[in-house]
């Protein structure tokens, strides 16, 4: 199969990491690789915190936590008391990404440059897991304060965080996936369908439905 593909579709979120850092040159490409997503007008108002450093790992672990518990939604409250949960799943890098939280578009950038990470990642066979739940950090003075700290500009808002770290323990299954959001809109009997994972010329004119393997 096609290296690339294969990446896409082996990718999974891991949410088990061990102690093992993973190494700079391998995330220096994999950031070269987030900066050179497709954004809106080439105007890249985004912004990456890569945070390695452990104390500040765990002031950040430590006020998510305390906002997770006060932030009045009980899933979340719950489980900040579990002693097992772990905001970050222990991996040993993390980044924010972050993006001017006036410009929509720059939203959508953000996005595209994460999923960046996550193909790159997982091309070094680095496990990766996106998480949006990670906003909550902000949420208090002290998280304001920390968001400082991290450097992100002011007026930028919180789009994700990635864990990445080597995973522990057993690949997790691909979680189901409806096929059936994925049409061909043909009508021409000659056109080109996708069917059973592959292009096939189709004889039979328009179908409804698109199968994937
Ligand atoms: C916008 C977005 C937000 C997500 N937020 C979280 C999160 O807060 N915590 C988490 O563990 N996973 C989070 N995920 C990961 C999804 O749960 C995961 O991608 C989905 O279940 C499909 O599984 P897969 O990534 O292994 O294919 C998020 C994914 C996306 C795209």
């Amino acid at each position: 199969m096609n290296q690339t593909v294969n990446i896409i579709k082996n990718r999974r979120s891991i949410r088990q990491f061990k102690d093992q850092q993973i190494p700079d040159s391998e995330l220096q490409t994999i950031m070269e690789c987030a900066i050179l997503a497709p954004n809106a007008m080439n105007q890249q108002k985004w912004h990456f915190s890569v945070i390695q450093n452990k104390d500040l790992l765990l002031r950040m672990i430590n006020i998510t936590k305390e906002n997770m518990l006060n932030c009045g939604v009980e899933f979340f409250a719950s489980r900040a008391k579990d002693p097992n949960f772990h905001p970050y799943y222990h991996a040993p890098t993390i980044i924010f990404v972050t993006a001017d939280e006036k410009n929509g578009l720059a939203q959508i950038d953000a996005a595209l440059a994460a999923q960046n990470i996550l193909i790159a990642a997982n091309s070094y066979n680095i496990g990766s897991c996106i998480m949006t739940s990670t906003e909550l950090l902000f949420a208090s003075e002290k998280g304001k304060a920390i968001k400082k700290e991290m450097g992100i500009p002011d007026g930028y808002t919180h789009i994700c965080a990635i864990a990445l770290g080597y995973q522990e323990g057993e690949s997790p299954i691909a979680r189901p996936r409806n096929k059936e959001v994925i049409r061909a809109c043909c009508t021409n009997p000659s056109s080109q369908m996708i069917s059973s994972g592959k292009i096939e010329a189709s004889g039979e004119g328009g179908r409804d439905g698109v199968q994937l393997d």
